[in-house]
């Protein structure tokens, strides 16, 4: 019997956490599993914003926030935004939530219904469409594969908008791809935007810190289309808080008025501790966020160098996040003692069980010629991977 919602029957689960929850299987059966299926750095909280946890614990926030954030968070998330982005907010158009997460999930549930069309570029982050899917609008992929360095262009932006287009996802840098939009290429989306006002931009800036170009360039800083953007951000990556549950969203009045509506009702304010953490993370020293980029920069350059050397492996150079994206496609077809491999998922079971590494198959991020790795692990995790990664590829024949 199954009595449950046409909703949630139409919902996948989330291949990177199956991938990651065998891999831990695996481990705990004593293989020696390298895990490079999990999207979060390795690295621990920095001191000072465990420190202001703790405070905060000691000085009884230990109520209900108001449903947006505390005031003095969302000031902190202001002041950033000045800084960081050269962009004008205030406060009561920051609403922070439970993760990137739940603000992507937010703004899609506040805006989206049965018949609306939401653009989303694959590949994509496995969680988009899924959401589209719960809030029950249609997803419109454009494809853009590695020869166009995972970007979409101008052409395909506009050929994908229809008058049922209510909102585009724009994930930059990119979660699976690490590739980054400079500010020309937004600057040509932000043009064909321009012709569509009913469009709003849900701009995941996640990965913000974790970039390997310079500047972060936000598609919020051109004004034909400022006033319906949505960034999403947050503390997880940028500050190793995965586990804090901080994001935020900044936007216009009218729908962070309706995310916090629809918060208000469904989870409340995020944590207390969390969000005097998430505030210290913001106010206190930037060190560490660029000692742990500098990390993941010299891993990246460690990772292409070594995935260049694999045949049949073709790479982008990532230019932000901590992922790398090879097409591997010239291995579907071929065998390995009995075991043949047709599709990227299959490709990276093998390399799990055969090589110990947990990868994962592109099919769930729209790209199923690929697999994703991730490098936030240290430098003898990713030779070490790498090796054998060569190795068991070599026995497919
Ligand atoms: C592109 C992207 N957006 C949002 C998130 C969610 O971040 P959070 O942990 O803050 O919910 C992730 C996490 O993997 C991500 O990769």
């Amino acid at each position: 019997m199954n009595q449950l919602s046409d909703r949630l029957n139409s919902l996948s689960p989330s291949e990177t956490l199956a991938m990651s929850q065998k891999s831990n299987e695996l481990k705990a059966q004593g293989v020696d599993v390298i895990n490079m299926s999990v999207g979060e750095p390795d690295f621990n909280t920095p001191d000072h914003i465990k420190e202001a946890a703790k405070k905060a614990v000691d000085d009884n926030f230990s109520r209900y926030s108001p449903v947006p954030g505390y005031p003095a968070l969302r000031n902190a998330i202001v002041a950033k935004l000045k800084k960081e982005n050269g962009l004008d907010y205030t406060a009561a158009q920051i609403l922070c939530s439970n993760g990137a997460k739940q603000s992507v999930c937010n703004v899609l549930m506040a805006l989206i219904g049965p018949g609306d069309e939401v653009v989303i570029p694959a590949p994509y982050w496995v969680s988009y469409p899924e959401m589209v899917k719960l809030a029950e609008g249609t997803n419109v992929f454009i494809s853009a594969g590695i020869e166009q360095d995972f970007k979409i262009t101008p052409a395909q932006l506009e050929a994908a908008i229809t008058p049922k287009t209510k909102a585009l996802i724009l994930c930059s840098p990119s979660n699976p791809t690490g590739s980054v939009y400079t500010k020309e290429e937004l600057a040509g989306l932000a043009a064909v935007l321009a012709k569509y006002p009913q469009v709003v931009i849900i701009a995941d800036e996640i990965y913000e810190h974790i970039n390997y170009i310079g500047q972060h360039e936000s598609i919020a800083q051109f004004p034909e289309v400022r006033d319906r953007v949505v960034i999403v951000n947050g503390v997880s990556k940028a500050y190793a808080m995965t586990g804090w549950r901080i994001g935020f969203i900044a936007g216009p009045q009218w729908i962070v008025s309706a995310c916090n509506k629809l918060q208000g009702q469904y989870t409340s304010g995020p944590c207390s501790v969390s969000q005097k953490a998430a505030e210290a993370a913001y106010v206190g020293t930037q060190a560490p966020v660029e000692e742990m980029r500098v990390a993941f920069e010299r891993r990246r350059d460690l990772i292409v160098k070594l995935a260049k050397e694999i045949p049949g492996f073709e790479v982008n150079v990532p230019q932000g996040a901590f992922y790398l994206f090879p097409k591997c496609d010239s291995y579907f077809g071929k065998s390995a003692d009995g075991r043949k491999i047709s599709d990227a998922g299959e490709l990276a079971m093998y390399l799990l069980e055969v090589g110990h590494v947990a990868c994962v198959g592109g099919t769930a991020f729209g790209a199923p010629e690929c697999i994703r790795m991730s490098y936030a692990t240290s430098d003898e995790n990713i030779v070490e991977a790498m090796r054998r990664i060569k190795e068991v590829l070599g026995k497919l024949a």
